[in-house]
């Protein structure tokens, strides 16, 4: 997730859009950029680095003279960060520039055609595509040189372009990464959100999916791709600036869980091509996938809980012995690892010590290293030897939710892959698993609709002295993951326990009224999970009961039940964690606690 901005007007554009991007660092920074016309060409300044960098560069803008600029902040998704990597990118002539948020999917193959054709491309992103296809087409009109780009690139977008020859023009082009434009008296803005043009207009337009802009100092005009203009109506902003940075939302941690669908979608859709699973990244011939006899999964905390899920996955689809480790005990352990092992690191931040030990010392043992990560360039993604970033883009709260939930489809993609490899897996069956995954981001998006209903039943457990969530297989993942957005955001007690084992201990804490959470996901183990749910009820549980549509007869058991849609088993997870994650969410609201910056916690724990 990126932060674009752009504007042209009567005043010096360089401070006006270094301001904008200050107020959109939340969407990534690890590299900077803006480009201004001076009227007579385009100058780009560029660093890598968090924003004030470039603003030292460019002495706040005074060294970039011109009234109609572009500039970005940089979450990297291809290329690590660097200055060649950071935005706006040139066509060769630099005679046209531009920004981008979002993910190009065809760049491969358009970078392929353009290069057949002459083209030369300087950085490893993405988006130099658009900038040298948008001067393939450029025959002297900017609008019918951007619609003939948007009928060839596939993927997400907020575009913001100069054209040298146009300089009494901007333009700005969105699908599906979100983009607004404004106006006052001193001009027009562009910007991928609110907060970057608040201090300057509460008037906004909400650029719709394959839509484009034309701005000029004074006026804009919004057309379709076939350049029929449209009319919009204007939207009044009265957030203030902090409430404007979460879109409205109240925390961080709500807004992420509501990108869910989206990091999904981003994390899923490039991977899956003409219904194959492409897993580019991974760096392996088929025959060296087919080679691995063992997975090491190693991670923490939420990452390790996706790592469950990912042991039950990938001996599910691909018979491969899969083993999981905490990374703080993995790399005191003197682990076993066995020719033939591959190991895979999960994190968020790829910052985490013990994770990048654990890497380290798997590389000291000569095996290979996947890691699956969220922060491009991170010092896991550097040290390991292929990696499968989650796309999930920047998350700021400190409890995770969208991460664990790309990590998640990166994990199922992997899986998927190794079946395909083996051939462990029937076709049949295989077609029925991508029809699943494709529609998980609506259930996703379903599932956040139950809001208000969970966060009434939360409501009555913000007084709660011990949660408890009970799963087995898939489920028991599940519950690690409930158990733990539970209680380090809300700091209730919470365990999460293999259903199977309360009467092994356990059950001796259930109360009168203790609220136990069963996960019943897995239709194999449905009928014993329900017999752990009356155990405990026997105990004067109050039983809270995630399961699927259909189970209708849990309502015998269960004192609340959530359902969540029809989906393939392995994949439950994706769904059974949507309703989990607001529990905890709404519980922690209700306690007034502060959700997005947990007491005692850090969002990357870079010490051991
Ligand atoms: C998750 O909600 C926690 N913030 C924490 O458990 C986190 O998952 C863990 O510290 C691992 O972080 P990483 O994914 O950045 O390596």
């Amino acid at each position: 997730m990126c932060g674009i901005v752009g504007y042209i007007g009567t005043k010096e554009a360089a401070p006006i859009i270094l301001d904008g991007l200050s107020k959109l660092e939340y969407r990534g920074y690890d590299s900077a950029g803006m480009a201004v016309y001076d009227g007579h060409k385009i100058n780009i300044s560029k660093s890598v680095g968090r924003l004030k960098v470039l603003e030292e560069l460019t002495h706040g803008g005074e060294t970039m003279k011109g009234c109609v600029g572009i500039g970005h902040t940089r979450w990297a998704t291809h290329g690590a960060p660097s200055t060649t990597n950071a935005h706006p990118h040139f066509n060769k002539k630099e005679t046209i520039c531009v920004v981008h948020n979002g993910i190009i999917e065809n760049y491969i193959a358009l970078r392929r055609k353009l290069t057949a054709k002459g083209y030369e491309f300087v950085s490893e992103t993405d988006t130099e595509v658009v900038a040298h296809l948008l001067d393939y087409y450029y025959k002297g009109n900017p609008l019918e040189a951007i619609t003939k780009v948007l009928h060839r690139v596939e993927g997400s977008y907020a575009l913001g372009v100069v054209f040298a020859e146009h300089p009494d023009q901007l333009f700005a082009v969105r699908k599906d990464s979100p983009l607004i434009v404004g106006q006052n008296t001193d001009g027009c803005y562009i910007a991928s959100d609110v907060p970057a043009v608040l201090k300057y207009t509460r008037k906004v337009y909400y650029v719709d999916n394959q839509e484009i802009v034309r701005l000029r100092g004074d006026h804009m005009h919004f057309y379709t791709v076939d350049e029929e203009e449209l009319e919009k109506e204007a939207v009044y902003i009265d957030w203030d600036a902090n409430a404007a940075e979460k879109a409205g939302y109240e925390h961080f941690m709500l807004k992420e869980m509501y990108e869910q669908p989206k990091t999904v979608t981003d994390t899923l859709s490039p991977r899956i091509q003409d219904d194959d699973i492409v897993i580019e990244e991974l760096n392996m011939t088929d025959e060296e996938l087919s080679a691995i006899k063992k997975i090491h999964i190693v991670a923490c905390g939420s990452a390790y809980h996706a790592g469950m899920t990912g042991k039950y996955v990938l001996e599910g689809l691909a018979r491969i012995p899969v083993e999981v480790d905490l990374a703080s005990e993995f790399r005191y352990r003197d682990p076993i690892l066995e020719e033939g092992a591959m190991v895979v690191v999960i994190s968020q931040s790829g910052e985490t010590a013990d994770t990048l030990a654990a890497l380290r010392e798997a590389k000291k043992r000569g095996f290979r290293v996947l890691g699956i990560v969220n922060v491009v360039g991170s010092s896991i993604a550097r040290e390991a030897d292929s990696v499968m970033y989650t796309w999930a883009g920047p998350e700021i709260a400190v409890a995770t939710t969208k991460a664990y939930s790309a990590q998640l489809i990166a994990l199922y993609l992997l899986a998927m892959k190794f079946a395909n490899v083996r051939k462990t897996v029937a076709q049949e069956e295989m077609k029925e698993m991508l029809e699943d995954l494709k529609k998980l981001p609506d259930q996703i998006e379903l599932l956040l609709g139950n809001k208000k209903r969970i966060q009434r039943f939360a409501n009555r457990y913000v007084g709660a002295k011990d949660i408890f969530f009970v799963g087995r297989g898939i489920d028991y993942a599940i519950s690690l993951e409930g158990s733990l957005k539970l209680k380090e955001i809300s700091y209730i007690h919470s365990e999460a326990y293999a259903a199977g084992e309360l009467k092994h201990g356990t059950i001796s804490l259930i109360e009168e009224g203790t609220l136990v959470a069963a996960v019943a996901t897995q239709q194999h183990l449905y009928a014993k999970t329900v017999s752990n749910m009356v155990e405990v009820k026997a105990r004067g549980a109050f039983v809270l009961a995630v399961t699927n549509e259909g189970n209708h007869d849990i309502e015998k058991v269960a004192d609340y039940v959530i359902y969540i849609p029809e989906t393939h088993p392995l994949f439950a997870n994706s769904l059974a964690i949507i309703p989990l994650q607001l529990f905890g969410y709404y519980v922690a609201v209700g306690k007034g606690c502060d959700v997005d910056k947990p007491r005692n916690l850090a969002k990357s724990v870079t010490v051991e």
